[in-house]
Protein backbone atom coordinates (compact mmCIF):
# COMPACT_ATOMS: atom_id res chain seq x y z
CA UNK A 1 0.00 0.00 0.00
CA UNK A 2 1.09 3.46 -0.69
CA UNK A 3 0.76 6.94 1.38
CA UNK A 4 1.56 8.91 -1.81
CA UNK A 5 -1.36 11.98 -1.97
CA UNK A 6 -2.25 10.60 -4.97
CA UNK A 7 -3.99 8.30 -4.02
CA UNK A 8 -7.11 10.18 -2.76
CA UNK A 9 -8.56 9.98 0.84
CA UNK A 10 -8.07 6.60 2.93
CA UNK A 11 -11.57 4.42 1.85
CA UNK A 12 -13.12 2.04 4.63
CA UNK A 13 -13.45 -1.58 3.79
CA UNK A 14 -16.99 -2.76 3.58
CA UNK A 15 -16.72 -5.01 7.02
CA UNK A 16 -15.29 -1.30 8.79
CA UNK A 17 -17.79 0.61 7.08
CA UNK A 18 -20.96 -1.97 8.19
CA UNK A 19 -19.35 -1.23 11.73
CA UNK A 20 -19.29 2.25 11.71
CA UNK A 21 -22.57 2.27 10.20
CA UNK A 22 -23.72 0.11 12.91
CA UNK A 23 -22.58 2.13 15.56
CA UNK A 24 -24.14 5.33 14.27
CA UNK A 25 -27.70 2.98 13.92
CA UNK A 26 -27.62 1.71 17.52
CA UNK A 27 -26.86 5.77 18.66
CA UNK A 28 -29.84 6.96 16.55
CA UNK A 29 -32.27 4.08 18.05
CA UNK A 30 -31.31 5.26 21.64
CA UNK A 31 -32.13 8.35 20.35
CA UNK A 32 -35.53 7.72 18.78
CA UNK A 33 -36.38 3.96 19.63
CA UNK A 34 -39.38 4.14 16.42
CA UNK A 35 -36.58 5.29 13.89
CA UNK A 36 -36.25 1.57 13.12
CA UNK A 37 -39.23 1.01 12.07
CA UNK A 38 -38.73 4.42 9.81
CA UNK A 39 -36.47 4.31 6.87
CA UNK A 40 -34.29 1.53 8.08
CA UNK A 41 -34.27 -2.30 7.18
CA UNK A 42 -31.84 -3.74 9.81
CA UNK A 43 -28.99 -1.49 10.03
CA UNK A 44 -29.06 0.09 6.69
CA UNK A 45 -30.96 3.28 6.27
CA UNK A 46 -31.87 4.67 2.78
CA UNK A 47 -29.41 6.82 1.49
CA UNK A 48 -29.41 8.54 -1.70
CA UNK A 49 -29.55 6.05 -4.42
CA UNK A 50 -33.28 5.83 -4.96
CA UNK A 51 -33.69 3.46 -1.82
CA UNK A 52 -37.30 3.54 -0.97
CA UNK A 53 -37.30 0.51 1.47
CA UNK A 54 -40.83 -1.39 1.71
CA UNK A 55 -42.94 -2.08 5.02
CA UNK A 56 -42.19 -4.94 6.92
CA UNK A 57 -45.28 -6.58 5.71
CA UNK A 58 -44.67 -5.93 1.97
CA UNK A 59 -41.24 -7.64 2.34
CA UNK A 60 -41.86 -10.62 4.57
CA UNK A 61 -45.01 -11.58 1.62
CA UNK A 62 -42.53 -11.00 -1.50
CA UNK A 63 -40.23 -12.92 0.29
CA UNK A 64 -42.92 -15.60 1.35
CA UNK A 65 -44.06 -15.28 -2.43
CA UNK A 66 -40.52 -15.67 -3.73
CA UNK A 67 -39.53 -18.88 -1.26
CA UNK A 68 -43.06 -20.69 -2.49
CA UNK A 69 -42.25 -20.10 -6.48
CA UNK A 70 -39.01 -20.87 -6.44
CA UNK A 71 -39.49 -24.80 -4.49
CA UNK A 72 -37.78 -26.36 -2.13
CA UNK A 73 -33.81 -25.68 -2.21
CA UNK A 74 -34.75 -23.48 -4.88
CA UNK A 75 -32.59 -20.45 -5.66
CA UNK A 76 -33.57 -16.83 -5.28
CA UNK A 77 -32.00 -13.66 -7.26
CA UNK A 78 -32.89 -9.87 -5.26
CA UNK A 79 -31.66 -7.53 -7.87
CA UNK A 80 -32.17 -3.86 -6.30
CA UNK A 81 -34.32 -5.34 -3.77
CA UNK A 82 -32.24 -5.75 -0.48
CA UNK A 83 -35.31 -5.62 2.28
CA UNK A 84 -36.86 -9.09 0.09
CA UNK A 85 -33.28 -10.24 0.56
CA UNK A 86 -33.04 -9.77 4.17
CA UNK A 87 -36.79 -11.55 4.73
CA UNK A 88 -35.16 -14.17 2.95
CA UNK A 89 -32.45 -14.69 5.25
CA UNK A 90 -34.73 -14.08 8.57
CA UNK A 91 -37.57 -16.98 6.99
CA UNK A 92 -34.24 -19.44 5.55
CA UNK A 93 -31.74 -18.73 8.53
CA UNK A 94 -28.82 -17.80 7.69
CA UNK A 95 -26.37 -19.53 5.85
CA UNK A 96 -29.19 -22.31 4.85
CA UNK A 97 -30.07 -19.67 2.12
CA UNK A 98 -29.97 -19.98 -1.69
CA UNK A 99 -30.38 -16.31 -2.11
CA UNK A 100 -28.27 -13.54 -3.77
CA UNK A 101 -28.33 -9.78 -3.35
CA UNK A 102 -27.64 -8.04 -6.18
CA UNK A 103 -26.61 -4.20 -4.88
CA UNK A 104 -25.07 -0.90 -6.35
CA UNK A 105 -24.85 0.19 -2.72
CA UNK A 106 -21.81 -1.71 -0.89
CA UNK A 107 -23.24 -1.38 2.36
CA UNK A 108 -24.56 -4.33 1.56
CA UNK A 109 -21.77 -6.24 0.98
CA UNK A 110 -21.71 -7.32 4.57
CA UNK A 111 -23.31 -9.97 3.58
CA UNK A 112 -20.54 -11.50 1.89
CA UNK A 113 -20.46 -14.21 -1.00
CA UNK A 114 -24.07 -13.76 -0.79
CA UNK A 115 -23.66 -10.14 -2.05
CA UNK A 116 -22.79 -9.43 -6.10
CA UNK A 117 -22.11 -5.39 -6.72
CA UNK A 118 -24.38 -4.78 -9.48
CA UNK A 119 -24.82 -1.63 -11.45
CA UNK A 120 -27.63 -1.37 -13.87
CA UNK A 121 -25.86 0.64 -16.59
CA UNK A 122 -23.64 -2.95 -17.24
CA UNK A 123 -26.51 -5.23 -16.86
CA UNK A 124 -24.51 -8.51 -18.14
CA UNK A 125 -21.04 -7.50 -16.03
CA UNK A 126 -21.69 -9.82 -13.24
CA UNK A 127 -18.54 -12.29 -11.80
CA UNK A 128 -18.07 -15.93 -13.05
CA UNK A 129 -19.80 -18.10 -10.54
CA UNK A 130 -23.06 -16.54 -11.27
CA UNK A 131 -24.01 -18.26 -14.26
CA UNK A 132 -26.85 -17.78 -16.49
CA UNK A 133 -30.39 -19.08 -16.08
CA UNK A 134 -29.46 -20.79 -12.28
CA UNK A 135 -32.31 -18.63 -10.21
CA UNK A 136 -35.46 -20.35 -10.34
CA UNK A 137 -37.02 -16.81 -9.66
CA UNK A 138 -35.97 -13.16 -9.55
CA UNK A 139 -37.34 -10.56 -7.72
CA UNK A 140 -36.37 -7.23 -8.72
CA UNK A 141 -37.14 -3.43 -8.16
CA UNK A 142 -35.14 -1.05 -10.74
CA UNK A 143 -33.74 2.16 -9.26
CA UNK A 144 -35.38 4.38 -11.32
CA UNK A 145 -38.86 4.66 -13.12
CA UNK A 146 -37.41 5.09 -17.07
CA UNK A 147 -37.55 2.70 -20.57
CA UNK A 148 -33.83 2.76 -19.98
CA UNK A 149 -33.41 1.46 -16.49
CA UNK A 150 -36.28 -1.08 -16.84
CA UNK A 151 -34.59 -2.17 -20.50
CA UNK A 152 -31.02 -2.76 -18.79
CA UNK A 153 -32.43 -4.40 -15.58
CA UNK A 154 -34.82 -6.57 -17.92
CA UNK A 155 -31.43 -7.48 -19.81
CA UNK A 156 -30.03 -9.03 -16.41
CA UNK A 157 -33.13 -10.52 -15.19
CA UNK A 158 -33.71 -12.51 -18.71
CA UNK A 159 -29.57 -13.55 -18.23
CA UNK A 160 -30.44 -14.97 -14.24
CA UNK A 161 -33.98 -16.39 -14.10
CA UNK A 162 -34.80 -19.93 -15.62
CA UNK A 163 -38.48 -18.37 -16.03
CA UNK A 164 -40.10 -16.95 -13.39
CA UNK A 165 -40.38 -12.98 -12.18
CA UNK A 166 -41.13 -10.97 -9.75
CA UNK A 167 -40.68 -7.47 -10.97
CA UNK A 168 -42.07 -4.46 -8.65
CA UNK A 169 -41.79 -0.63 -10.25
CA UNK A 170 -44.39 2.18 -11.04
CA UNK A 171 -47.98 1.23 -12.26
CA UNK A 172 -46.65 3.52 -15.49
CA UNK A 173 -44.30 0.88 -16.43
CA UNK A 174 -47.37 -1.99 -17.02
CA UNK A 175 -46.63 -1.44 -20.86
CA UNK A 176 -42.72 -1.75 -21.13
CA UNK A 177 -42.71 -4.49 -18.34
CA UNK A 178 -45.01 -6.30 -20.40
CA UNK A 179 -43.30 -6.37 -23.52
CA UNK A 180 -39.40 -7.00 -22.18
CA UNK A 181 -40.61 -9.64 -19.28
CA UNK A 182 -43.97 -10.54 -20.30
CA UNK A 183 -45.12 -10.13 -17.07
CA UNK A 184 -48.71 -8.67 -15.74
CA UNK A 185 -49.60 -6.70 -12.86
CA UNK A 186 -51.00 -8.25 -9.82
CA UNK A 187 -53.88 -7.37 -7.55
CA UNK A 188 -51.32 -6.67 -4.96
CA UNK A 189 -50.04 -3.89 -4.00
CA UNK A 190 -46.68 -3.14 -1.94
CA UNK A 191 -46.30 -0.68 0.95
CA UNK A 192 -43.40 1.47 1.34
CA UNK A 193 -41.97 2.84 4.86
CA UNK A 194 -42.51 6.40 3.45
CA UNK A 195 -44.90 7.37 0.65
CA UNK A 196 -43.79 7.31 -2.64
CA UNK A 197 -45.29 10.02 -5.05
CA UNK A 198 -46.07 7.25 -8.26
CA UNK A 199 -48.58 4.49 -7.66
CA UNK A 200 -46.35 1.33 -7.29
CA UNK A 201 -47.16 -2.53 -8.27
CA UNK A 202 -45.86 -5.90 -8.85
CA UNK A 203 -45.82 -7.93 -12.05
CA UNK A 204 -45.14 -11.30 -12.36
CA UNK A 205 -45.16 -13.82 -15.36
CA UNK A 206 -46.70 -17.22 -13.38
CA UNK A 207 -49.11 -18.37 -11.33
CA UNK A 208 -48.52 -16.07 -8.10
CA UNK A 209 -50.05 -16.00 -4.93
CA UNK A 210 -49.97 -12.57 -4.88
CA UNK A 211 -53.78 -11.57 -6.89
C1 LIG B 1 -36.33 1.61 -5.66
S1 LIG B 1 -35.10 0.86 -4.56
C2 LIG B 1 -35.83 -0.70 -4.29
C3 LIG B 1 -35.68 -1.16 -2.86
C4 LIG B 1 -36.80 -2.10 -2.45
N1 LIG B 1 -38.06 -1.38 -2.39
C5 LIG B 1 -36.49 -2.75 -1.11
O1 LIG B 1 -37.11 -2.35 -0.10
O2 LIG B 1 -35.65 -3.65 -1.07
C6 LIG B 1 -33.86 0.57 -5.74
C7 LIG B 1 -32.63 -0.18 -5.31
O3 LIG B 1 -31.68 -0.05 -6.36
C8 LIG B 1 -30.41 0.22 -5.83
N2 LIG B 1 -29.63 0.99 -6.82
C9 LIG B 1 -29.30 2.31 -6.83
N3 LIG B 1 -28.54 2.61 -7.89
C10 LIG B 1 -28.37 1.44 -8.59
C11 LIG B 1 -27.66 1.09 -9.78
N4 LIG B 1 -26.97 1.98 -10.47
N5 LIG B 1 -27.72 -0.21 -10.20
C12 LIG B 1 -28.42 -1.13 -9.51
N6 LIG B 1 -29.12 -0.86 -8.37
C13 LIG B 1 -29.08 0.41 -7.92
C14 LIG B 1 -30.68 0.99 -4.55
O4 LIG B 1 -29.57 0.88 -3.68
C15 LIG B 1 -31.95 0.31 -4.05
O5 LIG B 1 -31.65 -0.81 -3.24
Amino acid sequence: MSDSEDDGPPQLSPHALAALQEFYAEQRLRADPGADEKYNIGIIEENWLSQFWYSQETALRLAQEAMRAAGDGGRIACVSAPSVFQKLRELQGEGASACIIFEYDKRFAIYGDEFVFYDYNKPLDLPDRIAAHSFDIVVADPPYLSEECLQKTSETIRFLTRAKVLLCTGAVMEEEAARLLGVRMCKFIPQHTRNLANEFRCYVNYDSGLD
